[in-house]
């Protein structure tokens, strides 16, 4: 049996995707009646994400802005699949996809999360969060800039990196990673729009060392699957 199907981890799961679809229903209505099309949102985004990251994400401070339950039993599989000890996330939020990929480490005897995220009242819930789930002594999580909070390494090789934060770093923190991904990592660009920051073209150019291919799962939302392939 594995820990998402039934007990505390499933539990906790059910009340925090229930708490993230009350929390996060405004900005849902906002962004449906703003925004006339996709594209038309997501260059707002990259213009606020440029001009002010941090005040950007600050005005989301009480919103979970998680994972799908579909997208995240497909973290959960992938980290299975991969037999993954050591997994990075940058952008935690209130660590539900964090609950996820510890509950995969779990499952397979242990390993380390390290997440991060700018917001240190979402760092404490996440924290919180993992407790109820069981998973805390599993995770750590590092409060800043994922720029400067991975910066001193992860404690070893990583075998999977999720991608969840402000889309825009996602190369930058990509290319600050690189050193300690093992071959084979698997890597995933939530949101990975091809308008920021180059990660795609990086990606997808096999020269760099990857193959890569956007994800079915979500379908629209920019989700990006990645294997290191040296
Ligand atoms: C989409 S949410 C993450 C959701 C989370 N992965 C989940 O599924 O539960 C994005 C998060 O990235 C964080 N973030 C944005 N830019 C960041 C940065 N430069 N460093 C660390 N965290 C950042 C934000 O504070 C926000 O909580």
């Amino acid at each position: 049996m594995d820990s998402l199907s039934s007990g505390p981890v499933a539990e906790v799961l059910k009340r925090l995707h229930r708490e993230a679809e009350a929390a996060d229903a405004p900005l849902t209505q906002t962004y449906a009646s703003e925004m006339t099309n996709a594209e038309q949102a997501i260059s707002q985004i990259i213009e606020a994400e440029t001009e002010d990251l941090a005040g950007l994400y600050h005005g989301f401070a009480g919103n979970f802005l998680s994972v799908s339950p579909e997208f995240g039993r497909f973290l959960y599989m992938c980290a299975r699949s991969c037999k993954a000890k050591r997994i990075v996330e940058f952008g935690s939020s209130m660590g539900v996809s964090a609950i996820y990929m510890a509950a995969a480490l779990r499952d397979m005897g242990g390993g380390r999360l390290i997440g991060t995220d700018l917001e240190p009242g979402k760092a404490e819930r996440a924290w919180a969060n993992l407790a109820a789930a069981g998973l805390d002594d599993l995770v750590e999580f590092r409060v800043g800039d994922a720029r400067e909070t991975l910066k001193s390494g992860v404690g070893g090789g990583i075998d999977m990196l999720m991608l969840d934060g402000a889309f825009i770093l996602y190369l930058p923190i990509l290319k600050l990673l690189e050193p300690h991904l093992k071959p084979g990592a698997i890597i995933i660009g939530e949101n990975a729009f091809s308008e920021a920051s180059g990660y795609i073209d990086y990606v997808r150019d096999p020269q760099n060392g990857y193959l890569s291919l956007p994800l079915p799962v979500d379908p629209g939302r920019g989700n990006e699957f990645t294997v290191k392939t040296k």
